[in-house]
């Protein structure tokens, strides 16, 4: 990527946004006007961007020191701060990041550096089979398919079908115990609510339109994934986040279970 596109100020972008939400400095003026704007409308969002991000760090202790997994892929990982999944996962832990957003990824190189085991690389989650393709990624992987896969604070992004791909290439390309954290975004939000209606107006004008569905769709779309014993947990019992910080608005907007659900899928 050029110097040109992290130097383009000109364009609110959703990962940078997210990452003012999330009190960092990778973001532009105009960057921080969306992000107001979103918070006008939503005022719970900062604190769901927060409680977005603590539950990868729950997803990072949970898959390597109780599962057991030492390769952990994460799709649309936006940037790789100090709460992010290599931070807390043991040493040794092979962790391949990745997002679509070439500015994203630019960023994520400067924040990783050489951090070893760790890798960044530009991919599309709607077409996951092009990064397990990556030379690059192949040499890393050795051969290895029985991996943990993270998709969170995305599928909001992704369209019905682009869900079904995803589930079904990361089903038949990964081996038996493999598993998967997924975030079923947004699920069970309130489709109508004025508020929630302007903010997907502003992600579209950004270029990133937003799709709601009820969380029995979502089940349907992951096939052959389902998840394991604890199911679908709510990301506001997810992390034991302090419920009373929402307000009756809050909840008619972004629905009984905060901002979705999150579970370890397993096929
Ligand atoms: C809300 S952030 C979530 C970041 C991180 N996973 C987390 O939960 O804190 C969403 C990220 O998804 C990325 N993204 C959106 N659609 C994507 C796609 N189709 N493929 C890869 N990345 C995508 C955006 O660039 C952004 O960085």
């Amino acid at each position: 990527m050029s110097e040109e596109s992290i130097i383009d100020a000109s364009k609110p972008n959703a990962g940078r946004i997210y990452d003012y939400l999330l009190g960092g400095h990778h973001n532009f003026e105009v960057d921080r006007q969306a992000a107001d704007r979103l918070v006008q409308l939503l005022p719970f969002i900062p604190k769901a961007a927060r409680l977005q991000r603590w539950c990868l760090q729950d997803i990072a202790a949970e898959l390597t020191q109780k599962r057991g997994y030492d390769l952990i892929i994460d799709y649309a990982s936006g940037l790789p701060t100090n709460d992010h999944i290599h931070y807390i996962a043991p040493e040794g832990t092979t962790v391949i990041y990745s997002d679509y957003d070439p500015v994203v990824v630019e960023y994520a190189k400067e924040i990783l550096k050489d951090t070893p085991n760790v890798y960044y690389f530009q991919a599309d989650l709607r077409r996951p089979e092009e990064l397990l393709n990556r030379d690059e990624v192949k040499d890393i992987l050795k051969g290895r398919r029985k991996v943990a896969f993270v998709s969170w604070g995305v599928s909001a992004f992704l369209t019905d079908n682009d869900v079904a791909h995803v589930a079904e290439v990361l089903g038949d390309w990964s081996d038996a115990g493999s598993c998967w954290a997924f975030h079923a975004q947004g699920a069970d939000a309130n489709p109508n609510d004025p508020a929630n209606m302007r903010v997907n107006q502003i992600y579209q004008q950004m270029g990133s339109p937003t799709y709601f569905r009820f969380l029995d769709q979502y089940e349907k779309l992951l096939q052959p994934w389902k998840p394991d014993e604890n199911g679908y947990i709510s990301l506001l019992k997810w992390h034991g986040f302090d419920e009373s910080v929402m307000t009756e608005d809050d909840r008619k907007s972004l629905g009984p279970a905060g901002i979705g659900y999150g579970s370890y899928l397993i096929k």
